[in-house]
């Protein structure tokens, strides 16, 4: 099994190129099926979860050409099944984008149900609500999502929380009902906006994407599209937190500023400068952290998605900080591994008390989910001596080349597969 071994104790220095947004990129990916021409998409991250979701394409008959690392064109001319049942599909969240956009453009779509980082309760109610408002059947039978509709009807829907994925799902539903939508109470997440953009640059007739009130009109059909994904605002803000607990000086290049806006807040209240450019942000860290608070929220607030790389910069910290996760309530257990390398923090539901410790010092730690992993292998960058990362399959689902791009800011650290591998990693470093 692959592994990351690290020696801590770098500050990382440098410049970083940050790829495309995987949660923007997933549902534009899905969306391409909603029309017969054929969709060219670029600044497609090349991690795992993109790609389990493009096979998953291929084998429901999307003609797929990989024209570049991160460029794919697809054409969903020629679909050949509306059930999506491939073992890989379970284990994304994403993999029921393809209901919204199935039912959307064929009224019929069977899924397995989504899999994802075990990270809480994660309910599908608000989706199938967002369905059925529209006139489609929805049922759950022998672990698929199978929706069907003799024809979509827009509708008024209120969404009784504020639902990325749900949003997202009926939105693409919408697109190709009959008459106007209008979700209320809609998630605002860049990735959002970015999907609604797609769409629109295929012909579809969406407005209020980023406000918590999209208005849908419904379109007869789609066309085909040339469109590049956002830039990937977690990666960017992990890169930028990465500079914040080893003392470090990182340029994230390829960002969207505004969409860092919480993050920067936070990195500048913990003790960090924090420079900005159009495209580009700049963090340094010279001194021990300070202590915040951390509620997460729905975009525009603090992301979940970045809760434990926050978490394990306040770990470092002089003084006492708490951070709370009111999105996810499972999204903790990265805490038994950072108290390994000597944290302090104790969890009371869905609260993290962090009292911080002076320095971390290296161990073998696994990774309990995406995020979590990557915030432990920043932890082990800032810790002292050697740390193992074991289940980095978590992290490649959605952190394209992560050791290189450590690598080139100075880290040290390599994939491993055994032992022996570990040996080799601590007589070169040293
Ligand atoms: C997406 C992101 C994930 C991020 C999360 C919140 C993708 C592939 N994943 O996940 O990285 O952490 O947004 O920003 O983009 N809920 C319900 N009923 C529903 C749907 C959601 O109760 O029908 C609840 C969930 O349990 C959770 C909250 O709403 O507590 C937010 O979930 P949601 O925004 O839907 O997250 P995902 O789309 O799964």
């Amino acid at each position: 099994m692959d592994q990351y071994a690290i020696k801590g104790g770098n500050p990382l220095v440098g410049e970083v190129e940050i790829g495309g947004a995987k949660n923007a990129a997933l549902p534009i990916l899905a969306a391409s099926v909603m029309t017969d021409e054929t969709v060219y998409i670029d600044n497609m991250p090349d991690v795992r979860d993109t790609n389990v979701l493009l096979k998953a394409m291929a084998n429901i008959g999307v003609m797929q050409k990989r024209t570049g690392r991160h460029s794919v064109t697809l054409n969903a001319g020629n679909i050949n099944s509306l059930v999506v049942e491939d073992d890989n599909i379970k284990k994304i969240r994403a993999s029921y984008y393809l209901i919204g956009a199935m039912l959307g453009k064929y009224k019929h779509a069977e899924v397995a149900l989504p899999g994802g980082c075990d990270i809480g309760c994660r309910a599908i109610d608000q989706h199938i609500k967002g369905f059925r408002a529209l006139g489609a059947e929805v049922i759950i039978e022998y672990g698929l999502i199978k929706t069907k509709a003799e024809k979509l009807v827009g509708s008024h829907i209120y969404m009784d929380c504020v639902s990325v994925g749900a949003t997202i799902n009926v939105m693409m539903a919408a697109t190709l009902a009959e008459g106007t939508t209008i979700i209320e109470n809609a998630a605002k997440e860049p990735h959002v906006v970015d999907l609604a953009n797609f769409l629109n640059s295929m012909g579809a007739n969406i407005k209020g994407a980023g406000t918590d009130v999209i208005r849908i009109k419904g379109v007869e059909k789609l066309h085909g599209t040339e469109y590049t994904v956002i830039p990937d605002q977690i990666e960017a803000g992990t890169f930028m937190f990465a500079a914040a607990v080893t003392k470090g000086d990182i340029v994230v290049k390829n960002v969207i500023p505004k969409h860092l806006e919480s993050i920067v807040a936070k990195l500048i209240e913990i003790g960090c400068e924090v420079e900005e450019a159009d495209d580009w942000m700049r963090v340094v860290a010279t001194k021990r952290l300070k202590t915040t608070h951390v509620k997460t929220l729905p975009y525009p607030g603090f992301p979940t998605d970045m809760q434990p790389q926050i978490a394990v910069a306040l770990g470092l910290s002089q003084g006492t900080s708490i951070v709370t996760d009111t999105i996810f309530e499972n999204r903790f257990k990265y805490v038994d591994e950072l108290i390994r390398m000597g944290a302090n923090i104790k969890v009371e539901g869905t609260t993290a008390i962090i009292d911080g410790v002076e320095k971390y010092t290296g161990a073998t730690i696994s990774a309990p989910d995406l995020r979590a992993g990557a915030a432990l292998v920043l932890g082990a960058l800032s810790a002292e001596g050697y740390s193992v990362i074991e289940d980095i399959h978590y992290i490649e689902r959605g952190y394209e080349d992560f050791p290189q791009k450590l690598q080139s800011l100075g880290a040290q650290i390599e994939l491993i597969e055994s032992e022996r591998d570990l040996q080799k990693f601590k007589l070169k470093i040293g």
